[in-house]
């Protein structure tokens, strides 16, 4: 038998939303995935498993072999740079925008700004990109909280519905990039393995292309 093809998934959004563009395909995972503690999950394609990582971790699997192929977030991919990676698919699954948030009254302007983000690599991008020098505050998630507390003057984070801002009393400042999550692909698995995987990536831009 033939070595199966692996796709690197994280539970919560980006499985849910990745699901219904490989079901037409006629992959679906043998077990929820949401509720079974396998890591590596068979599917109705028996050529085809699934592994469950984190999101952050997406790219790692898929640019050292662990996983031919895989979904993560651009957001993601900006961060940690995507090298060993193709990208050839914008699923435009998870959509949401990376932005500066803050007080309405946080101004940008003026003195050395305090910025507590995940995304310390874009942030600094961004910043320096405008000329400005920013202090860098790492922090793993929950980032409204820093503005509110004074650790921080402004924060570097995703907003969709901006709820979670609003929660907060903070205000979306300024949009740094548009995000949506992409499929990516192992450099050796897109050579090696092209007769299984250039017909799997038509297939999954077909379904993208007629939800559009
Ligand atoms: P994590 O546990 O790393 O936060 P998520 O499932 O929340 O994992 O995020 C995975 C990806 O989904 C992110 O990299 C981003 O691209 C996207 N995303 C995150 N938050 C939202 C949101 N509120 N709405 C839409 N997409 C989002
Ligand atoms: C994400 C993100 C924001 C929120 C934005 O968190 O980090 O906090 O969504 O969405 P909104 O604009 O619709 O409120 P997520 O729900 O992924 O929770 P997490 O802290 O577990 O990552
Ligand atoms: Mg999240």
């Amino acid at each position: 038998m033939p070595e199966m093809l692996t796709i690197a998934l994280s539970k919560g959004r980006i499985l849910e939303q990745t699901l219904p563009l490989l079901r037409p395909l006629g992959i679906e995972p043998l077990e929820d995935p949401e509720r079974s503690r396998n890591l590596v999950l068979p599917t109705t394609d028996p050529a085809v498993r699934l592994i469950i990582v984190r999101a952050t971790d997406v790219p790692t699997y898929v640019a050292g072999g662990g996983a031919d192929v895989g979904v993560a977030g651009k957001d993601v991919l900006m961060e940690q740079g995507g090298h060993g990676l193709y990208e050839p698919i914008d699923l435009g699954i998870a959509r949401c925008r990376l932005m500066v948030a803050g007080h309405p009254d946080a101004s940008l302007e003026g003195r050395r700004l305090r910025v507590a983000t995940k995304f310390v690599n874009i942030t600094r991008r961004h910043f320096a990109g405008k000329g400005r020098q920013v202090d860098l505050i790492k922090l793993y998630g929950s980032m409204e909280l820093a503005p509110l507390v004074g650790l921080a003057d402004v924060i570097v984070d995703l907003v969709d519905t901006g709820n979670t801002l609003r929660a907060n009393g903070l205000e979306p400042l300024e949009q740094i990039a548009d995000i949506s999550s992409r499929l990516v692909v192992n450099k050796a698995s897109m050579k090696l393995r092209h007769r299984e995987i250039k017909p799997l990536l038509g297939r999954i831009a077909d379904v993208v292309a007629r939800r559009d």
